[in-house]
């Protein structure tokens, strides 16, 4: 328990950093990369082309708005297997995310993932 108010304060000081650049920091960016391929992967297939999550390439995400894909990972969706990550992901992350998912040479996924 006298632990918890510096977990408060690292908490609150990785989450000040991250929302004040915008875009997370490349240590970060790389644990969300990671992320992408072993969590994410887990249910949307290794290369994001579906599982028994649905397709996340660039193409199946058109049309979709980024707010709509940013709730849904951020809260998951009811009655379906997709979790919320929102103790794990920020929004300002998540947003980050989608920018990712919605282009192919920045997922560049298949590199990283064997
Ligand atoms: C336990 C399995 C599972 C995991 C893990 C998972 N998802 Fe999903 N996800 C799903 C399912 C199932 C759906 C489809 C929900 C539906 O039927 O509307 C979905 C839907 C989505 C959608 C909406 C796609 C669309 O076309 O509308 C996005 C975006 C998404 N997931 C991103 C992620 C991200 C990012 C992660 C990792 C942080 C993740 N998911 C992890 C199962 C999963």
């Amino acid at each position: 328990m006298k632990k918890l108010p510096l977990l408060m304060l690292v908490i609150t000081a990785v989450l000040a950093k991250t929302s004040l650049a915008g875009e997370p920091s490349p240590e970060r960016q790389s644990t969300l990369r990671n992320m992408l391929n072993h969590d994410c992967g887990a249910c949307h297939g290794l290369t994001l082309k579906g599982g028994l999550g649905p397709a996340l390439l660039p193409e199946a995400l058109a049309g979709k708005p980024d707010e709509f894909l940013v709730s849904t990972i951020l809260s998951g969706r009811k009655g379906t297997a997709m979790p919320p990550w929102q103790q794990f992901i920020s929004h300002d992350e998540a947003i980050w995310l989608v920018g990712i998912l919605r282009n192919s040479e920045k997922q560049n996924l298949s590199e990283t993932s064997k």
